[in-house]
């Protein structure tokens, strides 16, 4: 962004400062950014952000909070889209620059949408891992379930990495490394690369190879609980597969046993 941009960004009224940027593959990037006093949101909940667009309009586009909600910054998790109207200039920002926030936070998954259960399953592709590195990071999901699975499936090692560090990182956090120790299990998979897992989260629920290498029960509607994020494919054929387990879909206003969001609105879909 030059400098008039930037000039022109800090008249807005909802402008935060970046903080840090980091390029995780030529696809992916994580930045952070300043969190407005008065913003409070529940972990999971997306909200609106954006830079000016050359219409001199804020160009807005939805992304899950990535940071849990007692980070005193926030974190965002972002695809580059090479001609994506937003991401094709969101992904050159540097820190000291301003994006637009609207603090409005939304969305279905949080825990409150959920019946009590015993264990939580959190299933993403891709940026959807963007949510559930919220929840990853807050205490109460720790409070309210004996165990956290972390299934996250990209096509390449590389576009794992954000959530690979993020797990590891969980260990030493001062805050939640306690809590996290033996509750929260990483099975993170490939589908186009090799590597220690492989193989699409459905096909790994079905056959049950996730249940045999973590070795746990399989899934249980009196026990188990989970919240999905990915395209809206993967979300159809996982809702197809958790119902096959005899779970049922919640929301907000009528909590059940999993919530489903779109990590992004795909193409013709
Ligand atoms: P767009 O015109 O918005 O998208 C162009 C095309 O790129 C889409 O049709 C789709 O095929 C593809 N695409 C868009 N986003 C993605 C993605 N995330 N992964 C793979 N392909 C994609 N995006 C994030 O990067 N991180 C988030 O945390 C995030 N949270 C979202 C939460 C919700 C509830 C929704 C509805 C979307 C979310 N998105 C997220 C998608 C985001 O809103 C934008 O679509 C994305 O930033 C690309 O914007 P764009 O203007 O460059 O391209
Ligand atoms: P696959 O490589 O077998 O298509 P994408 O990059 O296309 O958004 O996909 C991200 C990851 O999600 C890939 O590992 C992909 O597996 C997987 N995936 C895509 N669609 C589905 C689906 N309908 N069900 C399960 N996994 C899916």
């Amino acid at each position: 962004m030059d400098q008039t941009a930037k000039a022109t960004v800090r008249t807005l009224p909802d402008a935060q400062t970046v903080t840090e940027v980091r390029h995780w593959t030529d696809r992916l990037f994580s930045f952070r950014v300043t969190r407005p006093q008065s913003l409070r949101f529940r972990s999971g909940e997306f909200v609106m952000i954006g830079l000016l667009g050359d219409n001199g309009k804020p160009l807005l586009r939805a992304y899950s909070i990535a940071s849990p909600s007692w980070d005193e910054e926030l974190e965002f998790y972002s695809i580059k889209v090479p001609d994506g109207p937003l991401t094709s200039k969101l992904q050159h920002i540097q820190p000291g620059q301003e994006i637009i926030l609207r603090p409005k936070p939304v969305g279905t998954l949080v825990l409150d949408a959920l019946l009590p259960g015993k264990r939580i399953w959190f299933l993403a592709t891709g940026t959807g891992i963007a949510p559930f590195a919220s929840l990853m990071r807050d205490p109460e999901t720790y409070e309210k379930y004996e165990q956290v699975v972390m299934m996250h499936t990209c096509r390449t090692a590389d576009e794992l990495e954000y959530g690979r560090q993020l797990v590891e990182g969980l260990k030493n956090d001062p805050l939640i490394g306690e809590m996290v120790e033996g509750k929260l299990l990483y099975y993170p998979t490939t589908t186009r690369e090799e590597s220690a897992y492989m193989g699409r989260i459905t096909d790994n629920l079905q056959n049950g190879k996730v249940f045999a290498d973590l070795g746990i029960a399989p899934m249980d509607p009196a026990t188990d609980r989970a919240m999905v994020c990915g395209s809206l494919a993967f979300n159809q054929d996982v809702k197809t597969v958790l119902e096959g387990f005899g779970l049922t879909e919640g929301a907000n206003s009528d909590p059940k046993e999993y919530v489903v969001e779109k990590a992004f609105v795909g193409d013709g879909i």
